[in-house]
């Protein structure tokens, strides 16, 4: 990355684009976790980034929505960035700008789910707060989910 970040709504249009490079991103299929109906119905409240000198080329996709079940809950599906620039704060701030998002609409927490094998994913989510429990079963017979929570905002607004 060479200029700053810039982060905007996701558009259907962003789908062809992230489905295109998901499974290799992810480090296996993600099949329909990945639908089409989640750009084009749920897009504006998730976040796409990009480098401000190469605002062309997506660094990573944050699908994200508010509860409707639980007004209060903010909800993340899924969040991916390219390998080519971990570690270097992009999910971070997808997560912090999403949470600042959802916090100004009234969501006090912010829930997502890892399989139990996803260390990465997992260590990800607890560097930035969050507190998971294994739920044997979530997701059916024999798939067992970590449910990762913990509150909004990421950070405190400047007064
Ligand atoms: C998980 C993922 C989104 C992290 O993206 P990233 O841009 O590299 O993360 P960041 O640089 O913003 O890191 C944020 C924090 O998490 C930590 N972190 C990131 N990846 C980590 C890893 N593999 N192991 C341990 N900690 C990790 C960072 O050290 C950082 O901590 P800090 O802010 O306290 O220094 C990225 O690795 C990815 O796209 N993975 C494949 C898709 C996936 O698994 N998505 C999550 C489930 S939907």
């Amino acid at each position: 990355m060479t200029g700053g970040l810039v982060l905007r709504s996701l558009t259907g249009a962003d789908f062809v684009e992230a489905r295109r490079v998901a499974d290799a991103w992810f480090g296996h299929p993600v099949g329909l976790t990945m639908h089409r109906l989640f750009f084009d119905q749920l897009g504006p409240s998730g976040l796409r980034a990009a480098d401000s000198a190469d605002p062309g080329r997506m660094l990573g996709v944050l699908l994200g929505f508010a509860s409707l079940a639980e007004p209060e809950l903010a909800y993340i599906h899924f969040v991916m960035v390219d390998p080519e620039v971990r570690e270097r704060g992009v999910a971070r701030a997808l997560y912090e700008e999403f949470g600042r998002r959802m916090f100004a609409g009234g969501c006090t927490r912010v829930r997502t789910l890892a399989a139990p094998q996803r260390d990465r994913s997992i260590k990800f989510h607890e560097a930035l707060g969050f507190v998971g429990t294994v739920v044997p079963e979530y997701l059916g017979p024999g798939q067992d989910r970590v449910v990762l929570e913990r509150a909004l905002p990421f950070r405190a607004e400047a007064p």
